[in-house]
């Protein structure tokens, strides 16, 4: 899908990646970018158009999918890292991330399909992680399920809406230096450098966008023995 002439929404468009995209989406020749965001007074971007949403609130999705009856693009970038583990962490944090970055993507995704066929088919970008694939250990493993779940989620919807036209499209990534991971001393990719090769992705046509080499390994290493990502399980 061409990306010059397209009519886009990115949800969490007011920071981080998802600026980054809206930025780019613009620069790129789409003709209107709705900058979907919680607080939609703190979108800071030229040229966009922002719009209020809470991808976790039904009346919300349904809101906007009312008011931005023209889009052609959808960008689930909107999502949420609280950290916790799953034994001990605390379930509301749990429940928030699968609650964000699941039923959200799928609250957006059941609101926009028509849309998007009405449109002609049009296309999804859901961001995805490289822990769809891998769960760090020590925090983070909630995380980890919920983009596990997204993942499962892309691939799903991908095939429910071939028959219409729409193209879905997978970016995984490892770290991307925004605020999710301020505070922590990992390597980090640049969000201009990840927005850009999701926007490439739509243009080519890609099933799937992996944007960082940690990603392609750890996809890679799934066929292996388990024991390879996680080799502080093998017996001593
Ligand atoms: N940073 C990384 O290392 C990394 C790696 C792999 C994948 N990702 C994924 O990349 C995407 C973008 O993350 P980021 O790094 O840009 O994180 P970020 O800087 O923390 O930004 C997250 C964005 O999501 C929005 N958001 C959270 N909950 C929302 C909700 N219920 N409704 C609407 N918007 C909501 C936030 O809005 P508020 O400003 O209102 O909080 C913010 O705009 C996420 O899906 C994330 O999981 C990030």
């Amino acid at each position: 899908m061409k990306i010059h002439g397209s009519i886009a929404l990115v949800t969490g468009a007011n920071r981080g990646l998802g600026r980054h995209f809206a930025q780019q989406l613009l620069d790129r020749g789409a003709v209107k970018v709705y900058a979907a965001a919680r607080h939609p007074e703190a979108v800071d971007l030229p040229g966009a158009e922002p719009i209020r949403l809470d991808i976790t609130d039904p009346a919300s999705v349904a809101a906007v999918a009312k008011a931005a009856s023209d889009v052609t693009l959808l960008i689930n970038n909107a999502g949420v890292s609280t950290r916790e583990n799953l034994v001990a962490g605390q379930e509301a944090g749990i429940r928030q991330e699968m609650e964000t970055n699941y039923f959200g993507p799928l609250n957006m995704v059941r609101a926009f399909a028509p849309i998007l066929a009405a449109g002609g088919g049009g296309a999804i970008l859901n961001i995805l992680s490289v822990l769809s694939w891998f769960s760090p250990g020590g925090m983070g493993n909630a995380y980890a399920a919920s983009k596990a779940a997204a993942w499962s989620l892309t691939n799903g919807v991908r095939l429910e809406l071939a028959a219409q036209g729409t193209q879905v499209t997978g970016l995984h990534v490892a770290g991307i230096d925004t605020d999710m991971l301020a505070d922590m001393d990992v390597p980090k990719s640049d969000p201009a450098d990840i927005a850009k090769a999701g926007l490439d992705g739509i243009e080519s046509g890609a099933l799937e966008v992996l944007a960082d080499r940690d990603t392609v390994d750890v996809k890679a290493a799934l066929s292996a023995d388990p024991l390879s990502l996680y080799p502080e399980l093998a017996a001593k």
